[in-house]
């Protein structure tokens, strides 16, 4: 379904019924990374999986923040009929939308699953890099972002098939979008003073080989979080969701089912 959001289209699809699950994909990625996990919970979850703003399917604008993309979160589920608290599931920029959407919202907020994600803001030298690819991105196009992170994203088991796809993929987002979404993560706050105020059950996970946010920062979250879980997946990189589904499939499954038989 489309969803305007101040005069901004956004893609969102949901399937399924029961407790809402909301899932946010990370940069410059799409709800396509969640395809598996919904075909495992659609048949006792709602599903509902919008592509963020300029990512996609949804329409970009020439600047975002942290806190658009928080807003037009709440937009989507109120426009999907969930007022109530959502299981909410964010990939890497997903967590940092996550985090915001929290401080927010927290009331619509039942549990957390942060995968592949970090809390902790960019150094200085990182901020400096979004800057250089803005202007790479604008002279050249999205393509540019796509092959840089392209290496970074999987760990060693994935196919030239799963890469290929991704490249393709990122290679399609608006360059605005991907453009606005760099700055607004070398914009973000700090999350991490926001992991001690996190007191919905919460899942941590994340590829053993994730070069983008690395275990180690996975490790720092858990210790932050009270009572929070943390899985670290054998032989996945940064994508979790499409490099070992079944596993991530099987984590997220128990991790529900525990906390909302
Ligand atoms: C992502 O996967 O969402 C981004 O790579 C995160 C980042 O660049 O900080």
């Amino acid at each position: 379904m489309k969803i305007k959001v101040a005069g901004v289209e956004l893609h969102c699809d949901v399937a399924g019924s029961g407790p809402a699950v909301l899932f946010v994909h990370g940069f410059p990625l799409s709800g396509r990374l969640w395809e598996p996990a919904v075909r495992r919970l659609s048949s006792a979850y709602r599903c509902i999986v919008p592509d963020l703003r300029g990512m996609g399917r949804s329409r970009g604008t020439a600047t975002a923040t942290m806190q658009d993309y928080a807003e037009d979160l709440a937009v989507v589920l109120d426009a999907v009929g969930e007022t109530g608290p959502v299981v909410a599931v964010g990939l890497s920029m997903g967590g940092y939308v996550l985090f915001e959407f929290f401080r927010r919202h927290r009331g619509r907020v039942r549990a957390l699953v942060l995968a592949d994600t970090q809390a902790v803001d960019d150094k200085p030298e990182t901020r400096a890099k979004r800057q250089e690819m803005i202007a790479a991105v604008r002279q050249r196009g999205s393509s540019v972002a796509a092959e840089a992170m392209i290496e970074k994203l999987f760990g060693p088991d994935a196919s030239a098939g799963l890469r290929r796809e991704w490249l393709e993929i990122m290679s399609a987002s608006p360059s605005v979008g991907v453009t606005a979404a760099l700055q607004a993560m070398a914009d973000r706050p700090d999350s991490r003073p926001t992991l001690a105020e996190i007191d919905v059950p919460t899942l941590i996970a994340v590829g053993e080989h994730d070069a983008i946010t690395p275990p180690g920062v996975h490790r720092e979250m858990h210790e932050a979080i009270r009572g929070a879980s943390l899985e670290i997946v054998p032989g996945a990189g940064h994508m979790l969701p499409v490099e070992k589904p079944e596993a991530f499939g099987e984590i997220l499954e128990r991790f529900l089912a525990e906390h909302f038989p």
